[in-house]
């Protein structure tokens, strides 16, 4: 596999944590797995088993590869080329990318492969990740069309956001050693430019994506992003397979960010975790603080995860009988809204602006809803998390967040959690409150949690689905 994050080395967002426990859950299904990210700065894990010199277009460089293991014979391999990939950060400042993008992650392909030909390494499969892994599929169709071992190879391509499509000004193709027969409709051009997701989507053997509903969504005008008919057209070989969870790091038994282990068959350690948020925060923890609902939100600040519904809603959601525990950084517009709101009510609301693993964990364990109203969701996994964590997640009906909850429906045994749809402000508020008055029906609300926590959210499930993609990956071969 090939990525530009995996857990707990790289991690932006869900990309690091799919990467960061896939690799060992295919371990588990019989297959040798190994993912290769580059070694960023800080990252002082594992040991050099190769270097050699590497060129790309003008670029010449040396590179190191360092390996350490994962869980389950599982290994990661990370690419050292200090001038890429020593930087301050993994993508670039802000939300922006560093300007020379499409060459490290050129870099990362061609290394991961190079070390792959230099070791004669048995590839079977080879699985690229978004658009930073675009490039994998096109070398391998190109500059290692002849190899007796790669070219052999099945190739998979996933993909985790539509939405980051890799866009490259053409005159990137020799500086990436690209053909300039590449530069057309069926290859990587779209509308005068190059995008090299596009590359990864017409040149693997199987494409997936995260989420069966997902799968259904990009292939429509609505959902596509512009890439709708390219991938209707390769419809065949498009399937959606839902993400799972790392069910060591993400297991309230026995995680080490809570104050108390719980399961679904004693939630009491739920109510310390609760206490020990509030007092994070710096909210009111008095008995009425405990008994009022506590809403918790984990996210990337940005329009795909629905903030600009809640701007609209920003003058009502004091006025709920609800406080806010609230965690993440994005868009400057989101951090300052939530930064005024949390001001205006620092007993009720309370906000961090920044990354921190720990406090996220306690946002899933200590809050009672937790809240996900995305204008899209190839996967979503914080919904997942709080599935697990006996938190009543509060969901748009959208790709991966339609297929892993279902809405609240008292005459059902199977419920568990809200579910909206129409992506309005009115919507979201409505269902808010409905799950707000269902929190004071105890049983309801009990019944909700520990139908969220019996549920399989394994990566093993999602790894036999994986299995059978790389054996059609290999046996079909390329397009
Ligand atoms: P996406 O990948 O689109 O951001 P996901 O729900 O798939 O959304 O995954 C997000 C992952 O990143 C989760 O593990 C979540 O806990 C984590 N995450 C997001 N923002 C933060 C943050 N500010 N601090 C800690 N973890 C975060
Ligand atoms: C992307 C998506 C998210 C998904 C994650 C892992 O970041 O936005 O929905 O869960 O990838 O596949």
């Amino acid at each position: 596999m090939i990525a530009s994050e995996a857990a707990p080395f790289a991690k932006t967002g869900g990309l690091g944590d799919v990467l960061g426990a896939l690799p060992a859950a295919m371990s588990r299904a019989g297959w040798d797995a190994t993912v290769v990210l580059p070694r960023y700065r800080g990252n002082t894990a594992g040991r050099e088993i190769d270097r050699f010199p590497l060129r790309v277009g003008g670029y010449s460089t040396e590179i190191g590869i360092f390996e350490a293991p994962l869980a389950d014979g599982a290994r990661a391999l990370f690419v050292d080329d200090p001038r890429m990939f020593d930087r301050e950060f993994i993508y670039g400042e802000g939300t922006g990318d560093y300007p020379d993008s499409p060459l490290r992650f050129a870099v990362l392909a061609r290394a991961a492969l190079e070390h792959a030909v230099r070791g004669n390494i048995p590839v079977t499969v080879v699985h690229a990740h978004d658009w930073q892994g675009g490039l994998v599929p096109v070398y391998l169709k190109t500059l290692y069309s002849g190899h007796p071992v790669l070219s052999r190879a099945g190739v998979v391509f996933t993909i985790h956001n539509l939405a980051y499509q890799g866009w490259v000004d053409p005159d990137w193709l020799p500086r990436l050693d690209l053909p300039w027969h590449l530069y057309s409709i069926d290859q990587l051009e779209f509308y005068g430019r190059i995008s090299l997701l596009k590359g990864g989507i017409v040149n693997a053997g199987m494409v997936t994506t995260v989420s069966p509903q997902y799968a259904r969504e990009i292939q429509t005008p609505s959902g596509g992003v512009g890439f709708d008919g390219i991938l209707r057209s390769r419809g065949d070989r498009l399937v959606g397979i839902l993400n799972g969870i790392d069910a060591v790091e993400w297991d309230p038994m026995a995680d080490r960010f809570l104050p108390a282990p719980y399961s679904a068959d004693d939630v009491s350690g739920k109510r310390v975790a609760k206490k020990a948020l509030l007092e994070r925060y710096g909210l009111a923890s008095d008995d009425a603080a405990m008994e009022r609902p506590l809403i918790g939100m984990v996210t990337r600040m940005v329009d795909q995860k629905g903030l600009n519904l809640i701007e609209q809603l920003a003058g009502e959601l004091p006025w709920l009988d609800a406080g806010f525990a609230v965690l993440g950084t994005g868009e400057s517009r989101y951090q300052d809204m939530w930064r005024d709101l949390a001001s205006q009510h620092p007993w009720k609301i309370g906000v961090r602006i920044g990354f921190d693993e720990g406090l996220a964990h306690l946002i899933e364990a200590g809050s009672d809803l937790f809240l996900m109203p995305s204008l899209f969701e190839p996967c979503g996994l914080n919904q997942m998390y709080s599935l697990r964590y006996g938190t009543v997640p509060l969901v748009r009906r959208v790709g991966g967040l339609a297929d892993t909850v279902t809405n609240f429906d008292p005459s059902r045994s199977d419920s568990t959690g809200f579910v909206f749809d129409d992506f309005t402000p009115w919507a979201l508020i409505g269902t808010l409150r409905w799950a707000l008055d269902t929190y004071r029906d105890k049983d309801a609300w009990h019944r909700l949690q520990v139908n969220g926590m019996r549920q399989d959210l394994s990566w093993d499930r999602s790894a036999r689905e994986y299995v059978k993609i790389y054996e059609s990956a290999v046996s079909r071969g390329t397009p």
